[in-house]
């Protein structure tokens, strides 16, 4: 079983990836869960537990944490549980977030692994440019593929970590709550009134009114979604996306053509 949670595709990729090579045939979105109340989930005997999802201000996005923060996992023996993390730069103390969060829930994680993937924060800098994440996507595959070999194996590598990044994350967490706020998001009149921004919202935080994106929630998950997979680039958060790039996982651009 992998749960996953992912804003713009990088870790839906990982989180395939590692259930195609592992040959799991379920995955579970956490942000899906949370909405629906659904926490209680039973392992098969030898079933391994994954759980993969983007690294956000040095830990988890805030989906993750409150779906693991009531997860209820049963198991007739002690499972294999990983933690795959997606991150454009460092995967700070996000896996030690996760795993004493985890421990609240007397899950007990096994393995750790990083994976570097393309930079999407638009809301913050310039994503990755279609050059820069195609680099970063080829080798990203080389770390995918030796993650669900250490899978198979049960073998740990583990994502390196120092205390500092420990310290880091704790600070960083308290800036992603203060900036998980909406009231920042506008549309532009390029909107074409599709819906696609309210349809993906993992949590459910836009609404179509007159044919036009509202954001009905005071706050969000921040997962750039939105921004980055709007066909008319027509969202934008403050004054500085507009400039910006937009950075979306291949995969899922193929996706939303042929939807
Ligand atoms: C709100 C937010 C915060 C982020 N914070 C970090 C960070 O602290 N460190 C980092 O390396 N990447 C950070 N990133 C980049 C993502 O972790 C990275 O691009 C990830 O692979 C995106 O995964 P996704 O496509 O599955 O959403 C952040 C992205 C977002 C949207
Ligand atoms: S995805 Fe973009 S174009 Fe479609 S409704 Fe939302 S803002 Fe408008
Ligand atoms: S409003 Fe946009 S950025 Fe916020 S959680 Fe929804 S899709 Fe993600």
């Amino acid at each position: 079983m992998i749960f996953y949670f992912s804003g713009t595709g990088n870790s839906l990729y990982a989180a395939k990836y590692i259930a195609n090579n592992i040959h799991d045939d379920e995955l579970v979105n956490m942000a899906d869960s949370v909405k629906e109340g659904r926490y209680y989930y039973a392992l098969k005997p030898g079933e391994t537990c994954g759980f993969v999802f983007p690294v956000y201000f040095g830990g988890m996005p805030s989906v993750v944490a409150q779906f693991v923060k009531k997860l209820r996992l049963s198991s007739d023996e002690v499972p294999y549980v990983y933690a795959l993390v997606t991150y454009g730069g460092k995967a700070g103390g996000s896996v030690q977030a996760l795993q004493i969060a985890l421990e609240k829930r007397y899950v007990y994680l096994s393995a750790a692994f990083g994976v570097k993937m393309p930079d999407n924060y638009v809301i913050m800098y310039n994503p990755a440019t279609e050059e820069k994440a195609q680099q970063v996507l080829r080798e990203a595959e080389t770390d995918l593929l030796t993650a669900a070999t250490s899978i198979i194996a049960r073998n740990n590598p583990g994502v390196p970590h120092t205390m500092l990044d420990t310290v880091m994350t704790a600070g960083m967490q308290t800036a992603y709550r203060m900036m998980r706020k909406t009231a920042s998001f506008t549309v532009d009149n390029s909107c074409i009134g599709c819906g696609l921004c309210e349809k993906i919202c993992p949590v459910n935080a836009i609404e179509m009114y007159d044919y036009k994106p509202v954001w009905i929630k005071s706050e969000c998950a921040h997962c750039v979604a939105c921004i980055s997979r709007c066909p008319a680039k027509a969202i934008q958060y403050g004054d500085k996306t507009k400039k910006r790039g937009r950075y979306v996982h291949p995969d899922l651009q193929v996706k939303q053509q042929t939807e």
